[in-house]
């Protein structure tokens, strides 16, 4: 079982209170297309936009949202962009998480004496519609952390940025990011979980180990670290040894370095929420039909209808708070890197531990399929 630690055994200072997750930046190949990809496949609209009209000539991005979850997606407009090396290298992929702050410069001085590399030193942006300010510190990888204070500013996502008015889309109900989930290299977990502890604050949720995530082939080990309001969970996946290559290992080689590997969105009716996704053409891990033969048994009453969830490929698991159900997406591109989670919660903060087997499972037969097992 998980080894679970209570918070009087990790409780660290809050010095970095954050207000949740402001957005997270996308470095796409064509954010154009990409933004189209996702207004039509998940229900975003696309509400700003900055590009040449708006006198960037160097890159263009997309505002995308749904409910409280925003997404920028940016693209390079020339080659030696950074953007476009970052494309270049590791195909389209989450760049920044953005964390929402009333103070940027107390935020990156109490990181930076923990331990920080600082990237931007805090800046201010101003347009007609106020100032904003920003700063950014390094994650694993190529990933940043970026501070935001929009308190300043009005309508409208950041300066240099202008409203977008496209037709509403069809929302899938997508309500919030529930968790963001890195892959790092064999050997890198405790590193990250450190920093995020150390430099961020963050406490450790939970740890699992390679005997609770592993099938025949692979494994994986896996420690949850969350900010002092619970608000914000980042899982930090390594892999471990098994007799074939892991699917940390194949996102690993195909994002070359480690990245953000899902994002997790929350929605208050999954079914709903998964027939649009299903309508609209997203692609979903397929769940083997064994796994609903012993699932009422497993996790008792629930108020789902387990025909239901089955004819949707939805999972079911529970822990001693509650119940959640979630489900997973293939990957969003050609490159077998980031997908997307969608998540309800009914009482149980965990992840959906006694899911994995049977996921693992399904994910190693895409990859036999892709011959990267
Ligand atoms: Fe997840």
């Amino acid at each position: 079982m998980p080894e679970t630690l209570t918070q009087a055994d990790t409780r660290t200072q809050d010095f970095l209170p954050l207000d949740g997750i402001d957005h997270l930046e996308f470095y796409v190949g064509n954010a154009y297309q990409a933004a189209h990809y996702y207004r039509l496949m998940f229900g975003f609209d696309i509400t700003g936009y900055r590009g040449l009209e708006t006198g960037d000539k160097e890159k263009a991005s997309y505002v995308l949202e749904q409910g409280n979850i925003r997404f920028i997606l940016t693209t390079a407009l020339t080659p030696d962009h950074e953007v476009a090396r970052h494309c270049q290298l590791h195909g389209d992929g989450v760049k920044a998480i953005a964390f929402k702050v009333k103070d940027v410069d107390a935020s990156i001085a109490a990181v930076k004496k923990r331990g920080a590399t600082v990237e931007q030193a805090p800046t201010s942006l101003e347009d007609e519609h106020g100032k904003f300010r920003v700063a950014t510190i390094r994650n694993y990888g190529d990933t940043i952390f970026r501070f935001v204070d929009r308190e300043g500013y009005g309508k409208g996502f950041a300066p240099g940025f202008i409203k977008k008015e496209t037709p509403a889309s069809r929302s899938a109900g997508l309500a919030a990011v529930d968790h963001i989930v890195g892959n790092v290299e064999l050997g890198a977990m405790e590193y990250w979980a450190n920093f995020y502890k150390k430099t961020l604050g963050f406490e450790q949720l939970a740890h699992f180990t390679d005997d609770d995530i592993s099938t025949e082939y692979s494994a994986l080990m896996s420690k949850v670290m969350q900010n002092g309001t619970g608000k914000i969970k980042f899982p930090i996946n390594e892999p471990a040894e098994g007799k074939k290559k892991s699917q940390i290992e194949e996102y690993l080689d195909f994002y070359v370095g480690p990245g953000v590997q899902h994002v997790a969105m929350n929605t208050k009716d999954i079914c709903e929420t998964v027939r649009t996704l299903r309508s609209n053409g997203v692609r979903f891990l397929r769940v083997p039909d064994t796994y609903y033969e012993t699932l009422a048994d497993r996790v008792g009453k629930i108020d789902e209808d387990f025909s239901v969830l089955q004819e949707l490929g939805i999972l079911v698991d529970r822990d001693e708070d509650g119940y959640l159900l979630q489900v997973f997406t293939q990957p969003l591109e050609d490159r077998p890197t980031l997908f997307f989670e969608i998540i309800e919660r009914h009482g149980s903060r965990g992840f959906g531990v006694g899911n994995f087997k049977a996921l693992f499972v399904s994910i190693e037969e895409e990859q036999k399929r892709r011959g990267t097992l």
